[in-house]
């Protein structure tokens, strides 16, 4: 009895707090992936889900180094507020980059922020009104969709090819809707591992600008290119209409948090009050760390080792694709990032796929997970190949092939 009345009352508690949920709220959405990285941390399990980085790959020794060197000697700024636009010597930094990849930017046009997550949502603060419409691809990036749905926008979407985002797809688009940007994926997308060519990226510069459009450009990938040559950013060819973000997360670590934003300088101003209200600033130790890092020419050796890595275990996944797979599936052919896209005949449904897949103790992400309306990609995979060796990645393709024959029968 007295339980009862506790159980009543708890209830009667949680619906008081309930009822005070705002609005927004109400349109946020767990990200399928992070719920899933639940439960492939069971033993025995090979994840092939998650966008996790090799951890062997990690450069502890450089931060062991790094954070001596910069309590050693630049202990009061590492541990005091400072700016909200960023260290100003990592900004430099940035800034000096990005100038030798062709963009005219000054530590002016840089905004660090807590990892590129965190500049998705500055850019939906600053610029979704509810019934906004925004462009992206489809399938996109899932931390977008999750980052921007809760400003209450209309998702436009125009469908992935090889190529990524099809000029003509973006025009018809463009015609239709009111877009005030367009998300744009150039390198390596996530989740299909497409990549936009040369001709492409001058097109949508080219739309953008005659239908007065901003194009978001996310890039956390571009420089883990292991095929092919590097193709110039969207932001080289037009700043004036592109926000560019990019990360350390994939280059050196995703736990530190620490991304950047180029763009014209007086968004970079309101995207800097933005960022006020969220967290006044990104840490500032890391930031010293990561400046001393780069400052010490490190990337420039550790982006090769990773690149080497992260050819050979996309090799075994496509090997083993080709192997295991039935007949009937198709996949991409990535030049370069974390994931391929797989697509399987329309009789099988991913979350039937899924379940038998785990049974089998592999995991992968739904397509579905990375559709604005949660319909779309009911017959496609994301798979990762970045995080496991390439003996794992071998048996869970087997693993993942045997779940899909079983699916077909
Ligand atoms: C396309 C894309 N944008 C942004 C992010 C977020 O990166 P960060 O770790 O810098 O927040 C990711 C992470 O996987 C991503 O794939």
């Amino acid at each position: 009895m007295l339980e009862v009345a506790i159980s009543e009352l708890l209830d009667q508690r949680s619906k008081s707090w309930k009822d005070a949920l705002s609005e927004r709220a109400g349109r946020m959405r767990s990200s399928a992936i992070r719920e899933m990285l639940k439960v492939t941390m069971q033993p025995d399990f090979i994840a092939l889900a998650g966008g996790l980085p090799a951890p062997e790959l990690f450069p502890i020794q450089e931060f062991k180094d790094a954070c001596e060197h910069v309590l050693e000697h630049n202990g009061s700024t590492a541990l005091q507020y400072g700016p909200t636009g960023g260290y100003p010597p990592l900004r430099e930094l940035l800034a000096t980059s990005m100038q030798k990849h062709g963009v005219a930017a000054t530590p002016d046009n840089i905004l660090i922020t807590s990892g590129s997550q965190q500049a998705l949502d500055l850019i939906g603060r600053l610029f979704i009104d509810p019934g906004d419409e925004i462009l992206t691809d489809a399938p996109t990036y899932v931390g977008a969709i999750q980052a921007w749905q809760v400003y209450g926008p209309q998702f436009v979407t125009v469908p992935l090819d090889d190529d990524g985002m099809d000029p003509d797809r973006v025009e018809e688009a463009l015609q239709n809707h009111r877009i005030k940007f367009m998300y744009v994926l150039p390198n390596f997308q996530n989740p299909a591992g497409t990549t936009i060519p040369y001709g492409r990226r001058q097109r949508l510069i080219e739309l953008a600008g005659e239908y007065g459009a901003l194009i978001v450009e996310d890039d956390p990938y571009g420089q883990l290119r292991f095929r092919g040559e590097d193709i110039p950013s969207l932001i080289s060819m037009d700043g004036g209409n592109v926000i560019y973000l990019s990360t350390f997360s994939k280059i050196l670590s995703p736990g530190i948090r620490l991304g950047w934003i180029v763009a014209p300088e007086e968004m970079i101003a309101h995207l800097v009050t933005a960022k006020q209200g969220a967290d006044l600033h990104t840490n500032a130790f890391v930031q010293c760390v990561v400046r001393e890092i780069v400052e010490r020419g490190f990337i420039e050796r550790h982006v090769p080792r990773l690149c080497a890595a992260y050819k050979e275990r996309c090799d075994a996944m496509l090997a083993a694709a080709a192997e295991h797979f039935p007949p009937g599936v198709t996949w991409t052919h990535p030049q370069g990032g974390l994931f391929l896209w797989a697509q399987m005949p329309e009789r099988i449904d991913v979350e039937d796929l899924l379940a038998a897949a785990i049974e089998e103790k592999v995991a992968f992400v739904p397509g579905t997970a990375f559709y604005p309306d949660g319909e779309g990609g009911r017959h496609s995979l994301r798979l990762n190949f970045s995080n496991a060796r390439p003996e794992m990645i071998r048996e869970g393709m087997q693993r993942l092939g045997q779940a899909m024959s079983r699916a077909l029968e």
